[in-house]
């Protein structure tokens, strides 16, 4: 099966109004005949800013992060996927590594709020990923294992099958260490291969996106692998000559 490529940018907490008006204005014009998917992930307060200045281009806009909860209600801060819908969003990033490290997500947690996201008509993009000390023991495949396997007992099927991975090795994230394209590779084949296990439609369909350090001069290098459909983008997303460098790698 073919899958399409998909480049996705993730600010983080990064940005501005002037900034998001820049880059939209930067790429409008830059995106025709591009083959892959492009989606950025601003905050989600410029969501709305940046979806509508790119609307009528070929760039989506989606969240960094949803609530795990569905309903309104008293979740102080919390903006759920319902709302982000409404900014203009159509993707929401899961279970990104920071997230889990720094605000106690669980396995669990980013099951539910994939769950809420596709519940909301957002496709989420779960990230997993392991870290140097767990590569470095030679646990990379099991940290993954599990965490997929997380997912499968925890998500709904529905969710599952419009879900895009993202292999973030947490490594690899802000250090300008980037996987080499075999590594990326050989572990996209093996999320693929054990994604089968478990679901053998949704392991030809699933867009895996690998992120950590992805730059305009490895970019294309990592997409060479045949079961990497794309990047999860951070720091180089934050400019759009990067990242739609990036993206015409991308094809
Ligand atoms: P990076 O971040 O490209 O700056 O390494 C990737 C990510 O965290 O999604």
């Amino acid at each position: 099966m073919t899958r399409r490529m998909m480049v996705a940018g993730n600010w983080k907490m990064n940005g501005s109004a002037a900034a998001v008006d820049r880059f939209a204005e930067e790429i409008s014009t830059a995106v025709d005949g591009l083959a892959a998917q492009l989606l950025i992930c601003p905050p989600a307060v410029y969501i709305e800013r940046l979806g509508r200045q790119v609307s009528g281009v070929a760039v989506a806009v989606g969240a960094q992060n949803v609530a795990a909860e569905r309903e309104p209600g008293a979740f102080t801060g919390e903006t759920s996927g319902e709302m982000v819908v409404d900014a203009g969003a159509t993707y929401a990033i899961v279970g990104h590594s920071e997230r889990r490290a720094l605000y106690g997500e669980t396995d669990q947690v980013v099951a539910t709020k994939a769950n809420a996201a596709a519940a909301a008509g957002l496709v989420p993009i779960i990230c997993v990923g392991e870290t140097l000390e767990q590569r470095e023991a030679g646990q990379a495949e099991a940290v993954l294992a599990a965490q997929l396997d997380a997912l499968f007992d925890h998500a709904d099927q529905d969710t599952l099958s419009i879900a895009v991975i993202a292999y973030e090795p947490i490594w690899a994230i802000g250090t300008g260490h980037s996987a080499t394209p075999d590594q990326a590779q050989e572990i996209h084949a093996f999320i693929r291969s054990h994604i089968r296990d478990r679901n053998a439609t949704m392991a030809e369909s699933v867009q895996l996106l690998y992120g950590g350090s992805v730059k305009p001069d490895n970019a294309a290098a990592l997409f060479a692998g045949a079961d990497v459909d794309g990047a999860l983008v951070g720091g180089a997303s934050l400019k759009a000559d990067s990242f739609l460098d990036i993206a015409r790698a991308a094809g």
